[in-house]
């Protein structure tokens, strides 16, 4: 009890402030150094990556890692079209050249709602070829373009042979049994004509 009473008579006769307002004041004093310092990062720290704990780890990583890319083969354009982000289950591709990649790693780019998302499932040389998003240009028509579009066309070419996996190539569409019964009357008439004449 001793003690106490002189330690408070101390404070006293130091600060001259009675021991409730030094206490106070002490309170705040400490309450404000942990404020400011929090806001600053130590020297030593500063290069460090930041701190991310596993619960935030899960919170902001995709919780589903990107699926192993399977190979398509051959497909025709209608056939691309369904990889275009809609069925979580599909991974989402895109054709340059004729080559199809698989984009899933991308989805900040290419998901739906995503700035990208209107090349997925197409074949968009030309669109990239001329820096275009409208839709008419998302295509694989390169004929009217010039050697700078097509340089243009390359690098895109180069970045996603180097950024993403390659799983099929796109090929014409396959002829229909209707089209192919009608070329084949088509056909029977012209050689008639001919025997004919
Ligand atoms: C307003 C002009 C544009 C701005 C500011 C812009 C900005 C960006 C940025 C910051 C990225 C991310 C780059 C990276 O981190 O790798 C990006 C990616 C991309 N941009 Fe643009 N962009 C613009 C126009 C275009 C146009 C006109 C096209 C094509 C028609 C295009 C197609 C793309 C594609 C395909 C990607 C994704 C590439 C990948 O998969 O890595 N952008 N853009």
């Amino acid at each position: 009890m001793g003690l106490y009473s002189t330690v408070m008579d101390q404070i006293t006769f130091y600060t001259g402030l009675s021991p409730t307002e030094f206490f106070t004041i002490l309170t705040i004093m400490v309450f404000v150094y942990r404020t400011v310092s929090a806001m600053f990062v130590s020297p030593k720290d500063y290069n460090k990556p930041p701190l991310v704990s596993l619960k935030t780890n899960l919170r902001f990583d995709d919780p589903k890692p990107t699926p192993e890319p399977v190979q398509l083969g051959e497909i025709t354009e209608p056939e691309l079209r369904p990889y275009n982000g809609s069925d979580p289950s599909k991974p989402i591709l895109m054709a340059i050249k004729g080559n199809i990649y698989d984009v899933s790693s991308a989805r900040n780019f290419y998901g739906p709602g995503s700035p990208y998302t209107m090349f997925t499932g197409k074949e968009c040389s030309r669109a990239l070829a001329l820096l275009s998003f409208k839709p008419g240009d998302i295509n694989g028509n390169l004929e009217d373009l010039d050697e700078s579009d097509l340089a243009v066309l390359e690098d895109w070419e180069y970045k996603f042979m180097e950024k993403y996996p390659k799983v099929g190539q796109l090929v014409p569409e396959k002829r229909t049994q209707q089209n192919k019964h009608k070329e084949q009357i088509q056909d029977n008439l012209n050689l008639d004509e001919g025997k004919e004449e």
